[in-house]
């Protein structure tokens, strides 16, 4: 195994890790580290989805499937499939439907890796994910797979944080960013290695404009999105 092959290994098993033992509480820290902005955002990605009445969407690392459910708020005949690679944040979702008394054959869970999706192509009328195209170890790959396996016409929707801009507020956010954050991580998770690990991903991932080129590259037209949060996080949204 070559070193690049290594280091994409280490990142994946890392992420999975991470996210598995913060399962529990990672809905709850969501909230407060967005201020309860997240459930609007969401709701603008569903939108931007533009489901036909009987679509089947992907939300691709669902997590505890929040897209999901809310595409099923949003469109009631809809199918959706949530898929992830760490089991443990999709049980709470699963638990989260059968309190809901929620119908098995209008969400799914599916464990996969965003970078090699195990369907067949031109099987979803629109793919969307939160949170999730930061933590990748390649981002081109995972969009050519979400291309693919869209319909034509079907809609990617990609909300995630991005590197906050160099304004004069920046103090504030780097302060919310790497002092806030991982003391909320430490309080409510008991864990602020995870907590750390997301403001440095945040600073770290590709400005806005250079996600919507990749988009562009895999095969998209229509690209746009739009900054939201002082600048801190995105929604992007393309067409097949
Ligand atoms: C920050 S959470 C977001 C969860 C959910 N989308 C939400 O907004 O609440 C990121 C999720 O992406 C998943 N993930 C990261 N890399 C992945 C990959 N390569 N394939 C599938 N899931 C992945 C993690 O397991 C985690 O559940």
């Amino acid at each position: 195994m070559n070193m690049e092959r290594l280091v994409q290994k280490d990142k994946a098993q890392f992420v999975r890790e991470m996210f598995a033992e913060i399962a529990p509480r990672y809905d709850l820290l969501n909230r407060l580290m967005t201020f309860g902005q997240d459930v609007r955002w969401r709701n603008e990605v569903i939108q931007r989805a533009a489901m036909p009445a009987r679509g089947k969407l992907l939300d691709l690392g669902s997590g505890t499937g929040n897209l999901a459910f809310e595409a099923l708020e949003m469109c009631s005949a809809c199918f959706s499939l949530a898929a992830d690679f760490t089991i443990p944040m999709m049980r709470v979702g699963r638990r989260r439907q059968q309190v809901q008394g929620g119908r098995d054959d209008q969400l799914a869970w599916s464990a996969a890796d965003a970078q090699l999706l195990p369907y067949a192509s031109g099987a979803f009328d629109a793919v969307v994910s939160a949170f999730l195209v930061r933590n990748l170890t390649d981002v081109d790959e995972s969009l050519r797979e979400q291309f693919r396996v869209l319909k034509e016409g079907g809609r990617v929707v990609i909300l995630d944080t991005t590197p906050p801009p160099d304004r004069f507020y920046a103090p504030v956010l780097r302060f919310h960013l790497h002092t806030v954050i991982p003391i909320l991580g430490k309080v409510i998770a008991g864990n602020s290695d995870a907590y750390t690990y997301l403001p440095d991903s945040t600073e770290h991932f590709l400005a806005p404009e250079k996600l919507a080129n990749k988009m562009l590259l895999a095969g998209f037209h229509e690209v746009a999105f739009r900054r939201l949060m002082f600048g801190t996080v995105a929604i992007h949204w393309g067409e097949k």
